[in-house]
């Protein structure tokens, strides 16, 4: 198939492009790299061996997706171009929802006017806020704590009703747990810009002297050393998840969404300790006070990806550590400008 993948040069996206090229699928590629570098494209050339077919576009230019749709025509849309960042999100609701919501309603206007009607939308286990209960499944309560939540699930209600309006969409949303790692290549990997918000490429800046010291956001939970759980997935599992919605979209319903995670938790100081195992660095931390909006505890109940679309992470804690530090390690300032 020849797919379009929209934030192609991210973190999910790029690890996303090098598996559906590895699963023989023709690929072009967008991004605005808002939150990425073009250098990006090279290292996707040096893994792959292919040329990389690329277009800067920003998904919210509906006449630039047109135009895009009359050069190239495309079997599917995997659509992961959407700013992120939670805290931001609080700081610039306009922002998210503008980018977040309205790059899904041109994005999808685009494809209805192109007959492109199979799509596989990033979504996020934000959706659940605070879970009640736990695993959560995708049938579990939803319930969004910030506008970057809220930009998801609101996407998530519009593409529902577009496939009840007219019967030719098939639409899955991925609901991601907690990315992490790195391409075994050390080639590409996550590179915040300016100071990460989330855990691990905390953890590797420090380990790899860029940040002085980790910050834990209180270890006064009630889990098993204090700290809360999450569940860390794999990039590459999470890469080869899309691969698995895509093709099994033609068969898929005409909406419907699935958990990507591994089904099992882990503390905070837990994956300090594996990746002070896997860098042989050590990684100085101090307890610091809760982060507003934390959950104790958030794992998923990944079943129903692995019954219906027969996907299932491999990669452990260790490898996801060892493969951060590799890529933090040969990138200490990660891609280059
Ligand atoms: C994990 C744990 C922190 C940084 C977020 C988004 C979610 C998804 C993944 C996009 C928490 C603790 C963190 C630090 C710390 N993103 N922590 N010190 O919050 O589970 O999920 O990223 O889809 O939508 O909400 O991930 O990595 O930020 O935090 O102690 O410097 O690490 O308190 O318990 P989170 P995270």
């Amino acid at each position: 198939m020849h797919i379009l993948l929209t934030g192609g040069t991210g973190y999910i996206g790029s690890h996303t492009a090098v598996e559906l090229i590895a699963a023989g699928h023709r690929l072009t590629l967008l991004d605005d790299f808002s939150n990425s570098k073009p250098a990006v494209l090279d290292r996707l050339k040096t893994i792959t061996g292919e040329e990389i077919d690329f277009f800067e576009i920003d998904v919210t230019d509906e006449q630039a997706l047109h135009a895009l749709m009359e050069r190239r025509s495309f079997d599917a849309v995997i659509h992961l171009a959407a700013p992120k960042a939670v805290e931001e999100s609080v700081r610039r609701p306009l922002h998210y929802y503008h980018n977040g919501v309205g790059g899904t309603v041109a994005l999808c206007r685009a494809m209805d006017e192109h007959g492109i009607r199979n799509l596989v939308y990033s979504s996020s286990a934000t959706v659940y806020g605070i879970p009640e209960r736990l695993p959560v499944t995708e049938t579990s309560p939803l319930s969004v704590i910030n506008p970057y939540g809220r930009t998801k699930l609101i996407s998530e209600d519009i593409l529902q009703d577009l496939s009840r309006s007219d019967e030719r969409w098939h639409i899955i949303s991925l609901r991601y747990f907690n990315p992490v790692g790195a391409h075994p290549s050390g080639l590409i990997g996550e590179d915040p810009q300016g100071t990460p918000r989330n855990l691990m490429p905390y953890i590797a800046q420090v380990a790899v002297g860029r940040r002085e010291v980790l910050e834990v956001f209180g270890d006064d939970y009630p889990t098993r050393d204090g700290t809360p759980i999450r569940d860390y997935l794999h990039v590459v599992d999470l890469a080869r998840g899309h691969v698995a919605a895509m093709e099994h979209l033609p068969a898929a319903a005409g909406y419907d969404v699935f958990n990507l995670g591994t089904g099992s938790g882990v503390t905070v100081l837990e994956l300090v300790d594996a990746f002070r195992r896997a860098s042989g660095r050590g990684i100085p931390h101090r307890i610091g006070e809760r982060r507003a909006g934390d959950a104790t505890e958030l794992w998923a109940d990944c079943t129903k990806a692995e019954r219906v679309l027969g996907w299932k992470a491999t990669r452990t804690i260790d490898e996801m550590c060892s493969d951060t530090w590799r890529w933090q390690e040969m990138n200490p300032n990660g891609f280059p400008i």
